[in-house]
């Protein structure tokens, strides 16, 4: 089978009720994104951290995937396909994809401060963490999430990816935030690229179709193009 790998961002989310960081609204226009999502910030007042990861936690109980995650899932019927994402939701796993590699972090998981190996699953009766939270070890726990100012652990196999893909598709995310945004440059000379969103940034890419439409009407798009190869 080809390889398909996927590239995804908030916008994918967007249609689950899930906000964006950069659309007009989104989070990052409500919270100071250096105060609740950077290693500094973590450090200067881990409480605000804390419960700001709480807070996402509580929303994406009420998420389910939608057709854009379940249409990925469905291309696993003609290609071997590998999703990276940008995003720290649980909905490309609850669609069923079987392969998903996060680049940020994961929402619902958080690890010991003391052995970063030590990561641990919330659940939906046990959501909620605070610098006084203990793991089994007695020590303390935080969010499972890449912040502003950390290194991107899954970068180098989300390069390693893309450079096998037989095509490549890029969904929901405004290529702002490096490294992740420079993995496109990874692909193969002549890999055929696809862009699904309603806002597209710039890409100067050959073998580049962008397809300006929301996540679901996108991939929906994307199947009748690449079904049945
Ligand atoms: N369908 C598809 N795309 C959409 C939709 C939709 N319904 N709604 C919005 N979009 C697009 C926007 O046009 C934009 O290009 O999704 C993208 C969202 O961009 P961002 O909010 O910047 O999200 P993202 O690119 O995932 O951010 C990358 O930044 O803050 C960090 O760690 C955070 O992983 C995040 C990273």
């Amino acid at each position: 089978m080809k390889k398909l790998i996927v590239l995804t961002g908030a916008g994918i989310s967007a249609e689950s009720g899930i906000s964006t960081f950069r659309d007009a609204g989104g989070l990052w226009d409500e919270y100071p994104v250096m105060e609740v999502a950077s290693h500094d910030g973590f450090m200067r007042n881990p409480a605000l951290v804390h419960s700001f990861y709480n807070q996402r936690r509580k929303e994406l109980l009420s998420c389910r995937p939608n057709a854009a995650h379940l249409g990925l899932k469905e291309l696993e019927k003609w290609y071997d396909v590998h999703i990276i994402t940008q995003n720290v939701d649980d909905l490309h796993e609850k669609a069923g994809s079987a392969n998903v590699l996060h680049l940020h972090g994961e929402l619902m998981k958080v690890r010991s401060m003391r052995d970063e190996s030590r990561v641990y699953t919330l659940t939906p009766d046990n959501l909620e963490t605070s610098p006084e939270t203990r793991d089994k070890y007695g020590d303390p726990v935080r969010p499972h999430i890449v912040f502003f100012q950390e290194p991107v652990p899954n970068i180098t196999a989300a390069a390693e990816l893309v450079k096998q893909a037989d095509i490549l598709v890029v969904i929901g995310t405004s290529l702002v935030v490096y490294p992740a945004a420079g993995l496109l440059y990874y692909a193969r000379r002549g890999t055929p690229i696809y862009y699904i969103d309603p806002k597209p940034a710039e890409i100067d890419m050959p073998n580049l179709t962008v397809i300006p439409e929301k996540a679901t009407e996108g991939v929906a798009r994307l199947i009748t193009l690449l079904q049945n190869p």
